[in-house]
């Protein structure tokens, strides 16, 4: 059997440079190649200058490394997407289709490509959204996800590629910075806590979404892609859950426990209609069903853990604004 070497597309992002670190100490670093648009090219390093619609050399890459899995994580997040929907489509989808070749002809043993919430729309129940709800999104991300979940299952079913995915809640986490989503306050709050004991909210007060830890994130990326072949069920993609809060909701924590001068304001913009196309609670059943999904991670942990590090992080680097 080959040794597993894999390639870890949009390294970069929120979830990249995370789970980088996750599999080079599951797989040993020089198994783990990383490539982002915006990555130096430097082979020694195994970093990767990608641009995931250059088919041929993704395809190179492949090949040249010998690689035998992807994680294929780039991608324009929903609330970028809306503003640039030709590029967020040819990026989501196309650089995904090649992902998916470069599977089939390379034959790799799996692949992880996931997908999202933004997938539901109309004519789901917001208050318990099982896996079978009818796909309605109304955001160009949603849209280019949903067109993706079929493209996972085609692939399979036609060629035999194993590809796994989950529906990611926002992600919220005190290493990384979110890009471009419509659940980046989840983590701006935080920061804007700690720097400036106050926050302007881009959505509604009320308005509750499905989160996760990226711990638990993680956990659920990395079990997925562990459990056996035929224990994987559904090949288009998993609904996840873990948390639904809004930003009162965490606003009030952070106050009443780590910061008790911290004021936050609401100016919702565009991103509210997207917002509020989502569902406020996942059910996730077939999740722990097939491959025993169990997150750890409550809300008031949560704060606790995204509140004390980031406060951490601004202390040892003198409050000095992350990049
Ligand atoms: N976090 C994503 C976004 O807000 C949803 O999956 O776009």
């Amino acid at each position: 059997m080959k040794p597993t070497r894999i390639l870890i597309t949009g390294v970069n992002g929120q979830i990249g440079s995370v789970l980088k670190k996750k599999l080079s100490q599951k797989f040993g670093a020089e198994n783990i190649f990383c490539s982002d648009i915006k990555l130096e090219e430097d082979f020694t390093k195994n970093q990767i200058n990608l641009d995931v619609l250059d088919r041929d050399k993704l395809f190179s890459v492949v090949e040249k490394f010998e690689i035998t899995q992807i994680y294929h994580l780039a991608a324009l997040l929903s609330g970028v997407a809306e503003q640039k929907p030709q590029i967020a489509w040819r990026i989501n989808t196309e650089g995904l289709i090649y992902v998916l070749e470069a599977a089939k002809i390379y034959k790799l043993d799996k692949i992880f490509a996931p997908s999202s919430i933004a997938v539901f729309g109309s004519g789901i129940n917001k208050e318990n959204t099982v896996q079978d709800s009818p796909l309605n999104p109304s955001s160009v991300y949603g849209i280019s996800k949903v067109a993706d979940e079929l493209w996972h299952k085609y692939y399979y079913e036609k060629h035999g590629v194993d590809v796994r995915s989950i529906r990611y809640p926002g992600i919220i986490g005190y290493s990384s910075l979110p890009g471009g989503g419509t659940t980046d306050w989840a983590v701006e709050i935080f920061h804007e806590a700690v720097k400036n004991n106050s926050y302007n909210c881009f959505l509604n007060k009320d308005t509750k979404l499905p989160m996760i830890l990226m711990q638990d994130a993680i956990k659920a990326t990395l079990d997925i892609m562990d459990a056996p072949k035929e224990a994987i069920k559904l090949r288009t993609s998993y609904n996840l859950a873990s948390e639904s809060f809004s930003p009162e909701e965490i606003a009030a924590l952070i106050k009443a426990k780590y910061n008790k001068d911290f004021t936050i304001n609401y100016s919702p913009d565009f991103r509210q209609s997207i917002a509020d196309s989502w569902p406020k609670l996942i059910n996730d059943l077939p999740a722990k069903k097939d491959w025993n999904w169990q997150a750890e991670y409550n809300t008031e942990k949560m704060v606790e853990i995204m509140y004390t590090n980031i406060e951490k992080q601004y202390k040892e680097a003198g409050f000095a604004v992350e990049e």
